[in-house]
């Protein structure tokens, strides 16, 4: 018998068949990423997979695309819940309506609730990123996870439902000064160090883990990154790293009881005809990759006739 089989059946018996489920997979050993796909087929036969590599050769410039927005517009700490879930580390947000944020504009045309925020990384500065750029990985990634308030109740249906999700991400890099932000969930890793163990947060500040407001990005049609691998998500991808302490992602990294050795990066996933756009206006650069002379054509020929 197959070991991933023997696994979930003994886990069954103890806890039951959907924590079993959600509690088998691993990033590394024989329930890595390539078995994933035995129990969610999109990981292993889904074409629009992530993360990805993203070459920034191949990026197309969309003058439509509008500067993301982030609601209420000033700065709000939130409240919520910290947990070591052994694949990641894991912020969900109290669900109240006064610390309701919400992801518009950029590539979206649905207002989309933030739940939740997770933390990839490894084990050396190396590694760490799912996604990587130019084939650079970095140190961290954060994932900022919305849902599509206009279609969906909750987080769970927009899931698995046509523009379901929105998911920021984050990457992160190394630099002089303590992100001050993430000094608040750094305060609390020792109240998660058990396995699945959570601690309450209290005026932790999302917008203090973004680059500024004005900064340009990259998008493309994906995936979760983590079982069911389901295609609903649009993946906006800030173009600037937002910038950690050595010793808060050494903080990071010493956190016990997290399911892996290397990174809980899954490995990139192959682009198959995707377009990832960007609203950096490369205009000044020779390599001009550009859909404006595109639409101007077709504007034209609309109008010729
Ligand atoms: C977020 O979006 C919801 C649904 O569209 C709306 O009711 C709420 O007022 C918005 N909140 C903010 C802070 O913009
Ligand atoms: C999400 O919404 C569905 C449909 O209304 C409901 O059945 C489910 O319990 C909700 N899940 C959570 C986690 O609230």
């Amino acid at each position: 018998m197959n070991p991933v089989i023997i696994v979930i059946v003994v886990t069954v018996i103890h806890k039951g068949w959907s924590t079993a489920l959600s509690m088998w997979w691993k990033y590394e050993g024989f329930a890595g990423p390539d078995r994933w796909g035995e129990f969610w087929s999109m990981c292993r036969d889904g074409k629009q997979q992530s993360p990805i590599n993203i070459n920034p050769e191949e990026l197309l410039y969309d003058p439509n695309l509008k500067h993301l927005e982030i609601n209420p517009e000033h700065n709000i700490n939130v409240n919520g819940i910290l947990e070591n879930t052994e694949n990641d580390i894991t912020f969900r947000l109290d669900d109240i309506a006064e610390q309701q944020m919400n992801i518009t504009q950029g590539p979206l045309s649905y207002v989309y609730r933030i739940t939740e925020l997770k933390l990839h990384y490894g084990s050396e500065d190396s590694i760490g990123s799912e996604h990587h750029i130019g084939g650079r990985s970095f140190p961290a990634e954060l994932q900022i996870m919305g849902y599509n308030a206009d279609l969906y109740r909750n987080f769970t249906e927009a899931m698995s439902g046509n523009k379901g999700l929105a998911i920021i991400s984050v990457l992160i890099d190394i630099g002089d000064e303590i992100n001050r932000a993430f000094d608040v969930f750094k305060r609390k890793f020792n109240s998660i160090s058990q396995l699945r163990s959570q601690t309450k947060i209290h005026a932790f500040s999302i917008k203090g883990l973004l680059p500024p407001v004005e900064t340009n990005y990259i998008t493309y049609e994906g995936s979760l990154t983590q079982p069911g691998c389901q295609e609903t998500a649009t993946w906006i991808i800030y173009n600037k790293p937002v910038y950690f302490a050595q010793q808060q992602l050494l903080d990071l990294r010493a956190i016990v009881n997290q399911n892996w050795f290397h990174s809980n990066a899954r490995r990139t996933m192959p682009l198959n005809q995707r377009v990832v756009r960007t609203n950096i206006n490369f205009r000044k650069k020779s390599r001009l990759c550009t859909m404006e002379r595109e639409m101007r054509y077709q504007v034209n020929s609309l109008f010729q006739k």
